[in-house]
Formats: C-alpha cells, structure tokens, sequence
C-alpha cells in the first residue's frame, strides 16, 4: 500500500520502494511535513508533529515546515501561497479539512482558510517503484468575490536532519547549457529562475540537496523537478533551525492574478524523490520515471540529418537533395530540412512568421523533394519557430497587433524578430492553423519546433490569466492538440539549443535539442550535466565539422561519434565535403550506433568517470535485465606519456560472463564481478582519443 493514514497519529505516509514521506496535522489543525527519507515506522514518528517556539521573534518553528503553507499569521518562510482577499485581508490561515485516496496511489489533502471559503488541495502521486512523489496544488475560489493570488507554488519540499546542506542544480548560458554547479546553503534562499518566458538556457527547474558528502554512488540525495515551460522558479531557504524548504512553482515575478469566483487555478507537477545511492542512482530514478511516466512515447529516437549547419538558410532543392542522398548512403533515417525553406527566409532579418515554402529555393514545392526522401527510405522532417514573427515579414504586416509590447513603446528586437502573443486566441488560431495546414499538405514525421528568443515588454494581462500562464498554458494545447491530430508525427523541443527542457514540454516532446554548441569535447560537459534529471532517451546529438563552427577545436571523426552516439544521434556536418574514407567510418559508427541504441536510449546510466574529475570522462548504460551493456571512455590530453587504465564498471551482473568489445577488437570474455572491480584495461593514445566497449551477457 502506497498511502496509509494513522489515524491516531493524524499522520500520512506515502511508500515507495525504498522511501518513507511523512506529513501530518499538527495540534494547531494545520498541515505540517515531518519526515523524508529512507524507510521508517511511520507510527512511531508522530513526535516529529510537535508544536516548536523558540522565542517571540521565532513563535512556530514548525510552522516553517508546513507541508504547504500560507503567508499569514507569524509565518515568515518563503510561502506556498499568497493571497489578498477583497476586502483587502491579506493574511492566509489554511485549516485542514479532509483527505481522500483514490486507487493505489493518489491522494489529496484538502485545505481552506478558516475564514474565507479559499480551497487549496494538495495532489499526491506515488511512483512507487521510482521512488517518486508528483505533487502539485489546485486553489478554488469559493467566495463571492475575486481573490488575488500573488504567489501559488506547486509544491514545498523540506528535508531536515542534516548538519549541512549542499544544493546542486545547472546554469550558465546558450551554447553553455547544463552546467553543474553545487554550493554549501547558508541561512537565507538561494534561488533558480527563469524570468524570460520560457524555461531558459542560464538555469533549469530541478534540484538535489544532499548533506556535501553525496557521491555518485554513495550518500542521501533529495531531488526535485519542476514540470513547467514558462516563468518558474525554486528557492532553497535554509532556516536558523536547520531544515530546508524547497519551494517551487510558476514564478510569482509579474506575475499576480485575479482567481474569479468559481474559477479554479491548477499547478504544475512538481516532482520530488529521494536516494541513498547518490547522484548516479538520483538520475536513474529520474530518467526511468520519465520514460515511463512523462514521455509521450517509448520509440526509439531516428539517426536523423539536419543540414543546418552545413547550409544555414540558403536551402534549395537540389541541394539538400545530394545532402539527402549522401544521408541516406550513410543509414540516416530522417531527413530535416532546417530554418529557410519558407517566406523571404534568406537570413534571420526577413521571413519568420510566413509559413509557405519559398518557390525560388523549392520550385517545385516540397512534394519533390519528400518524395525522394522517401525513396532513399528515410521520414522527412522540418523545422518552424511559430512563436516568432521577423518584422519583416507579410504577418508582421498583416498584424502588428500580434506581437508583446506595451502600447507606447516599440518593442525590443532580438535576433531581429518578435515574440508573438501565444496567449491570445488569434494567434493561438494561427498557430495551431499553419501547422495543421502544414502536417496535412504535406507527409511531413517530424517537427524541429524552435523558439530563438526571450519574452521581453510583456504588454498588458488579460484580466483573467497573466500572459505568462496564458503563453505556456497556450503551448501545451496546441503540441497536444497536433499530437492527437497527427499520431505518426514527431516533435522536438528546440529553442535556440535547449532553453525549453522540462517535465513540462517533455509531456509533449518526443526528444530536445539541447544545445547549439556541436562541438563534441564541450557537448560532453553538456550532455553530462544535462545527464543529472533527463534521460538520454530523448538528448539529442550531432556529428558536426571538425575544426568546430562554434569555437574552432579539431576533433576526430571518432571522438564525435562517440559523444553524439550517447543519447539520440544525429548528423549535421556537410556531409558533401566528407572524403570516402570519412563517408565509410561514419556507415560504420551509425550501424555500430543502431544495434546499441536501445541499450543507450532505454538502458540505466551511469556516470562512471564525470568530467571535471580528471583528464578522463566515462559513461556506461547497462540494459534493465543487465544483460547488454555499453561504455564510451573519452581522453582529454595525454600527460607523461601513455599508461594503461582500468574502466571500472557498474550495474552488470557479478557472477554473469560477459563478451566485451573494445572497438573494432577481438571480444574477451571476463565476469561482471571482474568487470566491476578489477575493471576493464584500456590503452588511450594521443589527445581526444576515445573508446566504445560492448558487452554481451554470454
Ligand atoms: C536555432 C536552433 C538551431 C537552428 C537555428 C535556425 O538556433 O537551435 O538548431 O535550427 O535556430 O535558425
């Protein structure tokens, strides 16, 4: 049983395969978290309900680790909600009510204000065998008169018990995503956010806490992740009574609505779980979780071409043509013809927001053009950016109205063009129009659906739903409305590299793009840190050009294999350049990628080596019934000559024999229990070399 209420205790525990979630209603008749972590009796925990005072300046302690707690009363703490109520009362005082159970794995507290019929229920969700908890809120106005949320959070996480606690999350930049950083938490809040409108490059909306003694393998992890694609963020405050609360949501920022009577508001999902494996086991529990629970499907992702980087917008028929034929010589399954097919799209200053195909570079249409992609046996797929508009362009044109600004100003630009106002129904129209149009004209099996700029200058709310929810909540409609049109069609989330990632878009998206930067030594930083909450199964990765079109480096066409054959892979250097040498080692590395990609793409990872740790970086995925594994060694630079290291590895089966191929080499038969203790020797010559060893349970 997932659920049990003690009733005695007034306490629930949520179970999962390995974890205890306490919470309860305190004396006070408020909801109050008590415990988190590894299994426990969750009846003899009442104690940790307790009423705690310190002094009049600290007067409920235990309030600051309220399950989901209201500003109001002497409560201080970064609140799960914040409301002021027509009359102007701005003081939140959230009794509890009721629970109910629904199946095995549901439940939902029900909370009201004493006074004010304000009705919050916090939602549940067990996932049990991924020791996972959803959590997410609905706040439902029963009054007569409209209540102002200022802040409604979809979930406070608290963990407690520790000397010290250390927060780990990504940031940095486009063409710099994912970027790991941890820092000790002193007293006061750290927060991650995004402020742009969309989920954003500099920061993404999960967490781990651990006590600073957390390894890959070993130690407690808390973790989180929020489900959401627009404004967000997530405050870790450290209290002087040492406990944190994580709380996360849609970011209040600008972002106060008015809830009419009647009107229900409904969170994002919130995830959150805990290990005692260490981070390594934390990104397992979250990439399983994913694959079964938030992506749309579990098809294997398609090796694909993208000739956006050999052609950039100067696309024409014949062209990509030979790049198709040269594509499908290779084994490439999809076929994408990325930004300039369409409007006056010669460069990113004309065209956006003109979805017809642009008769001087397809003359004859895209039927041509599909028709021999399909011949050489290969989907065809395209790129759009339908929440952008070039004012430059015949819908600028038409409508100006379209775009966020405020009324007496301009508007800023970037990348020369304008976020379109998603929240409004025309556009939504448009939106979910033009593709229709699009997905129906022609046989089109993959969408590259890209976003290339912040939200800025907002313009005026609609009274009802800040644009902020209004563009997200927009976005979601039309992805599962094409979805359900359009059963065979696959979409990725794109925006400008990977600023769209999330529990949110990943409901929907079939795979992301998650950087622009190509270069296959920093992509492995990347996809690594990308590597924390999201699963390979839908990280897509290019082979490019050496030297790099980003930052100039020469990497080998090996070395770039094996860093794109890590997640979904994909080709996107000008591959009409490549020698037929280079033409007959990528034939090889793209067989070799398609008889292990559903061990890469559906297997348990492990981050054997991490970068940043050493000159060397090592990533293993080992099939659920340990029977197929795959391992890519990477060298960075050669130091004091070479010398034989030993790739210790992880999740086999101790006693199994296993058939291991190092490369092109002769297979060796060794035991797990070898294979993971004295580890598997390996020879790395020269700077960027690197390995792919298979397994094979004999
Ligand atoms: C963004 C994407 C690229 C490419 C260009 C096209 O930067 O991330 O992959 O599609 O737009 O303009």
């Amino acid at each position: 049983m997932a659920i049990t209420y003690y009733e005695q205790e007034r306490l629930f525990e949520l179970r999962t395969r390995r974890t205890s979630y306490l919470f309860g209603v305190n004396g006070k008749g408020t909801l109050q978290h008590a415990y988190w972590g590894e299994q426990v009796e969750a009846a003899e925990c009442a104690g940790l309900l307790k009423g705690r005072h310190h002094s009049s300046f600290d007067a409920d302690i235990d309030r600051e680790t309220e399950e989901f707690g209201g500003w109001g009363g002497s409560h201080y703490a970064e609140p799960g909600l914040k409301a002021t109520f027509a009359d102007g009362v701005r003081d939140l005082k959230l009794g509890y009510r009721g629970y109910a159970i629904t199946g095995d794995d549901a439940l939902a507290i029900e909370l009201q204000d004493t006074h004010y019929k304000l009705l919050v229920r916090v939602h549940y969700k067990v996932i049990e065998e991924h020791d996972i908890i959803e959590r997410r809120v609905t706040i439902e106005n029963r009054e007569s008169a409209p209540v102002r949320i200022e802040q409604a959070m979809a979930a406070v996480w608290a963990v407690s018990g520790r000397q010290r606690y250390r927060m780990t999350h990504v940031a940095e930049r486009w063409a710099g995503e994912f970027q790991l950083r941890s820092a000790m938490l002193t007293e006061g809040k750290k927060t991650i956010e995004s402020r742009r409108g969309f989920t954003g490059p500099h920061a993404n909306p999960w967490f781990a806490i651990d006590d600073g003694e957390a390894s890959e393998t070993h130690g407690d992890v808390w973790f989180g992740a929020l489900g959401w694609s627009g404004n967000w963020k997530i405050v870790a405050e450290l209290s002087a009574f040492g406990h944190v609360r994580v709380v996360g949501g849609v970011h209040d920022f600008d972002g106060a609505f008015s809830l009419a009577p009647g009107d229900a508001y409904e969170s994002p999902v919130f995830v959150g779980g805990y290990t005692l494996r260490g981070f390594g086991e934390m990104s397992r529990l979250l990439h399983r979780y994913e694959r079964a629970h938030v992506l749309p499907t579990g098809e294997l992702r398609k090796v694909l071409y993208n000739s956006w980087e050999a052609t950039e917008f100067d696309v024409r028929a014949e062209e990509q043509l030979e790049l198709a034929r040269r594509a499908a010589a290779l084994g490439v399954e999809r076929f994408v013809v990325d930004d300039g097919w369409f409007g006056a799209r010669n460069s990113d200053r004309a065209g956006l927001g003109d979805w017809q195909v642009n008769r001087d570079k397809f003359p004859e249409g895209l039927e041509t053009l599909i028709g021999e992609v399909k011949s050489l046996g290969m989907e065809f797929g395209l790129w759009v950016e339908p929440e952008s508009v070039n004012p430059d362009s015949d819908l600028f044109r038409r409508h100006p109205e379209w775009i966020y600004r405020f009324p007496t100003r301009e508007g800023t630009q970037l990348r020369n063009q304008y976020s379109l106002n998603l929240g409004l129904p025309e556009v939504k129209d448009f939106v979910l129009g033009f593709m229709t149009e699009l997905l129906t004209s022609y046989d089109i099996k993959f969408i590259k659906w890209d976003m290339n700029r912040t939200i800025t200058e907002p313009g005026a709310d609609d009274p009802g739903m800040p644009i902020w929810l209004a563009h997200v909540s927009h976005l979601y409609e039309i992805w599962a409305e094409l979805r359900t049109r359009f059963p065979g069609v696959e979409f990725e989330t794109c925006a400008g590299g990977g600023a769209r990632i999330d529990l949110g878009i990943l409901r929907y998206a079939d795979q992301a793009w998650i950087s622009d930067n190509t270069d296959a030594r920093d992509r492995l930083a990347i996809q690594e840190g990308f590597s924390y909450a999201y699963s390979p199964a839908v990280m897509m990765c290019w082979v490019t050009g050496s030297p790099s079109g980003l930052g100039g480096r020469s990497l080998p066409l090996s070395y770039r294999f094996h860093s794109a054959m890590m997640g979904g892979l994909g080709i996107g250097a000008d591959i009409g350049g490549w020698t037929d040498t280079e033409m007959e080692e990528a034939r090889g590395f793209v067989a070799m990628y398609q008889s292990i990609r559903h061990i890469v793409l559906q297997g348990d990872y492990y981050r054997l080596a991490p970068l940043g740790r050493s000159n060397l970086a090592a990533y293993q995925y080992v099939t659920e019934d340990r029977s197929e594994s795959v391992a890519f060694v990477f060298l960075h630079a050669q130091h004091f000559g070479g010398e034989e290291r030993r790739i210790r590895l992880e999740g086999l089966q101790p006693d199994a024999a296993y058939e291991v191929t190092a490369n092109d080499g002769e297979p060796t038969a060794l035991h797990g229990s070898t294979l993971m203790r004295a580890g598997y020797p390996i020879m790395l010559r020269g700077d960027y070399d690197s390995w792919l060893l298979r397994l094979r349970r004999l």
